[in-house]
Protein backbone atom coordinates (compact mmCIF):
# COMPACT_ATOMS: atom_id res chain seq x y z
CA UNK A 1 0.00 0.00 0.00
CA UNK A 2 2.85 2.65 -0.68
CA UNK A 3 2.30 5.00 -2.91
CA UNK A 4 5.29 6.69 -4.65
CA UNK A 5 7.72 8.40 -2.36
CA UNK A 6 7.71 12.25 -4.35
CA UNK A 7 3.72 12.23 -3.31
CA UNK A 8 3.72 10.67 -0.10
CA UNK A 9 1.51 11.86 2.88
CA UNK A 10 -2.20 13.31 1.41
CA UNK A 11 -2.69 13.66 -2.09
CA UNK A 12 -4.79 16.62 -1.89
CA UNK A 13 -1.55 18.11 -0.91
CA UNK A 14 -0.23 17.87 -4.52
CA UNK A 15 -1.24 19.96 -7.05
CA UNK A 16 -2.66 17.80 -9.48
CA UNK A 17 -3.56 20.57 -12.54
CA UNK A 18 -0.03 20.91 -12.91
CA UNK A 19 1.04 17.09 -12.65
CA UNK A 20 1.34 15.18 -15.75
CA UNK A 21 -1.95 12.72 -16.27
CA UNK A 22 0.70 9.70 -16.47
CA UNK A 23 2.03 10.77 -12.88
CA UNK A 24 -1.78 10.73 -12.16
CA UNK A 25 -2.71 7.70 -13.63
CA UNK A 26 0.46 6.03 -11.65
CA UNK A 27 -0.67 7.73 -8.75
CA UNK A 28 -4.16 5.87 -8.83
CA UNK A 29 -2.98 2.76 -9.49
CA UNK A 30 0.40 2.82 -6.95
CA UNK A 31 -1.87 4.35 -4.40
CA UNK A 32 -5.64 3.56 -4.71
CA UNK A 33 -6.18 0.32 -6.89
CA UNK A 34 -2.98 -1.29 -5.07
CA UNK A 35 -4.96 -0.62 -1.52
CA UNK A 36 -8.47 -1.98 -2.67
CA UNK A 37 -6.63 -5.24 -3.90
CA UNK A 38 -5.00 -5.86 -0.98
CA UNK A 39 -7.89 -4.21 1.41
CA UNK A 40 -11.13 -6.28 -0.47
CA UNK A 41 -10.47 -9.68 -0.08
CA UNK A 42 -9.57 -8.90 3.96
CA UNK A 43 -13.25 -7.12 3.34
CA UNK A 44 -14.76 -10.03 2.36
CA UNK A 45 -12.89 -12.58 4.57
CA UNK A 46 -14.28 -10.84 7.52
CA UNK A 47 -17.93 -10.50 6.08
CA UNK A 48 -17.97 -14.05 5.36
CA UNK A 49 -16.70 -14.28 9.41
CA UNK A 50 -19.46 -11.74 10.49
CA UNK A 51 -22.43 -13.94 8.30
CA UNK A 52 -21.64 -16.66 10.03
CA UNK A 53 -21.36 -14.89 13.80
CA UNK A 54 -23.94 -16.61 15.98
CA UNK A 55 -25.20 -13.49 17.98
CA UNK A 56 -28.11 -11.22 15.98
CA UNK A 57 -25.89 -8.63 16.50
CA UNK A 58 -23.50 -9.78 13.91
CA UNK A 59 -26.26 -10.55 11.30
CA UNK A 60 -27.63 -7.08 11.44
CA UNK A 61 -24.17 -5.52 10.87
CA UNK A 62 -24.00 -7.80 8.20
CA UNK A 63 -27.01 -6.88 6.51
CA UNK A 64 -26.23 -3.39 6.32
CA UNK A 65 -22.92 -4.07 5.10
CA UNK A 66 -24.43 -6.52 2.42
CA UNK A 67 -25.17 -3.86 -0.26
CA UNK A 68 -22.22 -2.03 -0.03
CA UNK A 69 -20.24 -5.73 -0.41
CA UNK A 70 -21.46 -7.01 -3.66
CA UNK A 71 -21.34 -3.39 -5.08
CA UNK A 72 -17.74 -3.59 -4.82
CA UNK A 73 -17.79 -7.46 -5.86
CA UNK A 74 -19.77 -6.78 -8.59
CA UNK A 75 -19.60 -2.91 -9.78
CA UNK A 76 -16.12 -2.02 -8.69
CA UNK A 77 -13.96 -5.16 -9.66
CA UNK A 78 -15.08 -4.44 -13.17
CA UNK A 79 -14.66 -0.78 -13.12
CA UNK A 80 -10.82 -0.66 -11.90
CA UNK A 81 -10.22 -3.66 -14.23
CA UNK A 82 -11.10 -1.89 -16.97
CA UNK A 83 -9.57 1.25 -16.49
CA UNK A 84 -6.21 -0.79 -15.30
CA UNK A 85 -6.35 -2.67 -18.56
CA UNK A 86 -8.02 -0.36 -20.90
CA UNK A 87 -8.77 3.19 -19.64
CA UNK A 88 -5.07 3.98 -18.39
CA UNK A 89 -2.74 2.23 -20.78
CA UNK A 90 -4.72 4.44 -23.49
CA UNK A 91 -4.12 7.58 -21.47
CA UNK A 92 -0.76 6.84 -21.21
CA UNK A 93 -0.23 6.72 -24.80
CA UNK A 94 -2.21 9.25 -25.56
CA UNK A 95 0.00 11.98 -23.61
CA UNK A 96 3.58 10.35 -24.90
CA UNK A 97 2.23 10.67 -28.33
CA UNK A 98 1.33 14.24 -27.35
CA UNK A 99 4.67 15.22 -26.40
CA UNK A 100 6.27 13.26 -28.85
CA UNK A 101 7.83 10.57 -27.43
CA UNK A 102 5.38 8.37 -29.18
CA UNK A 103 5.29 8.34 -33.09
CA UNK A 104 1.72 7.34 -33.09
CA UNK A 105 -1.16 6.23 -31.50
CA UNK A 106 -0.99 2.41 -31.89
CA UNK A 107 -4.71 1.72 -31.50
CA UNK A 108 -6.05 4.64 -33.38
CA UNK A 109 -9.57 2.44 -33.67
CA UNK A 110 -9.22 3.72 -29.51
CA UNK A 111 -9.69 7.63 -31.07
CA UNK A 112 -12.07 9.24 -28.35
CA UNK A 113 -12.01 6.36 -25.96
CA UNK A 114 -12.25 8.42 -22.93
CA UNK A 115 -15.06 10.65 -24.02
CA UNK A 116 -17.17 7.36 -25.07
CA UNK A 117 -16.83 6.18 -21.75
CA UNK A 118 -17.81 8.89 -19.74
CA UNK A 119 -21.62 8.55 -19.70
CA UNK A 120 -20.46 4.77 -18.32
CA UNK A 121 -17.35 5.94 -16.22
CA UNK A 122 -19.90 8.35 -13.84
CA UNK A 123 -22.16 6.59 -13.76
CA UNK A 124 -19.97 3.80 -12.05
CA UNK A 125 -18.64 6.65 -9.89
CA UNK A 126 -21.87 7.78 -8.99
CA UNK A 127 -22.83 4.51 -7.84
CA UNK A 128 -20.05 3.68 -5.65
CA UNK A 129 -20.62 7.73 -4.09
CA UNK A 130 -24.48 6.93 -3.53
CA UNK A 131 -23.97 3.45 -1.89
CA UNK A 132 -21.42 4.97 0.39
CA UNK A 133 -23.66 7.90 1.29
CA UNK A 134 -26.56 6.04 1.48
CA UNK A 135 -24.93 3.25 3.49
CA UNK A 136 -23.56 6.04 6.11
CA UNK A 137 -20.44 3.91 6.91
CA UNK A 138 -19.87 5.94 10.15
CA UNK A 139 -23.03 5.17 11.36
CA UNK A 140 -23.29 1.27 10.35
CA UNK A 141 -19.91 1.01 12.11
CA UNK A 142 -20.58 3.12 15.21
CA UNK A 143 -23.21 -0.07 15.85
CA UNK A 144 -18.78 -1.79 16.41
CA UNK A 145 -17.54 -0.41 19.42
CA UNK A 146 -13.84 -0.37 18.21
CA UNK A 147 -12.56 -2.92 20.93
CA UNK A 148 -15.51 -5.09 19.48
CA UNK A 149 -14.33 -9.04 19.11
CA UNK A 150 -13.39 -10.21 15.90
CA UNK A 151 -14.11 -9.96 13.18
CA UNK A 152 -15.97 -6.61 14.24
CA UNK A 153 -13.12 -4.83 15.31
CA UNK A 154 -11.03 -5.00 11.94
CA UNK A 155 -14.94 -4.92 10.21
CA UNK A 156 -14.89 -0.96 12.00
CA UNK A 157 -11.90 -0.48 10.75
CA UNK A 158 -11.56 -1.60 7.25
CA UNK A 159 -15.13 -0.18 6.20
CA UNK A 160 -13.93 3.41 7.28
CA UNK A 161 -11.00 2.68 5.54
CA UNK A 162 -12.24 1.59 2.13
CA UNK A 163 -15.01 4.49 2.39
CA UNK A 164 -12.64 7.34 2.70
CA UNK A 165 -10.13 5.53 0.05
CA UNK A 166 -12.94 5.07 -2.73
CA UNK A 167 -14.01 9.40 -1.91
CA UNK A 168 -10.52 10.28 -2.47
CA UNK A 169 -10.24 8.04 -5.08
CA UNK A 170 -12.91 9.05 -7.29
CA UNK A 171 -12.75 12.34 -6.91
CA UNK A 172 -9.47 12.15 -8.28
CA UNK A 173 -11.02 10.70 -11.29
CA UNK A 174 -13.61 12.75 -11.69
CA UNK A 175 -11.95 16.17 -10.65
CA UNK A 176 -8.51 15.72 -12.67
CA UNK A 177 -8.09 12.89 -14.46
CA UNK A 178 -11.10 12.12 -16.94
CA UNK A 179 -11.75 16.13 -17.64
CA UNK A 180 -8.20 16.32 -18.79
CA UNK A 181 -7.93 13.01 -20.86
CA UNK A 182 -11.15 14.15 -22.84
CA UNK A 183 -9.86 17.72 -23.18
CA UNK A 184 -6.59 15.94 -24.73
CA UNK A 185 -8.39 13.73 -26.99
CA UNK A 186 -10.23 16.97 -28.20
CA UNK A 187 -6.94 19.00 -28.63
CA UNK A 188 -5.28 16.09 -30.75
CA UNK A 189 -8.56 15.90 -32.50
CA UNK A 190 -9.54 12.32 -31.88
CA UNK A 191 -12.94 13.20 -31.00
FE1 LIG B 1 -9.91 4.00 -10.32
FE1 LIG C 1 -12.85 5.02 -11.46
Amino acid sequence: MESDASFHGNSNEVDWENRSLTELVDYIENYHHDYMSEALPRFFELMELAKRHPDSEGSKIFKALQHFSSLLAEGYINHARREENLLFPYIREMEAYASGDKEQLEDAEAGGLIFKSMASIDNEHDQIIDTLTRMKAKEVVAQMPEDAPEPFGELHKIVLEIAADLKNHAQLEDKYLFPRAVELEKNLGLH
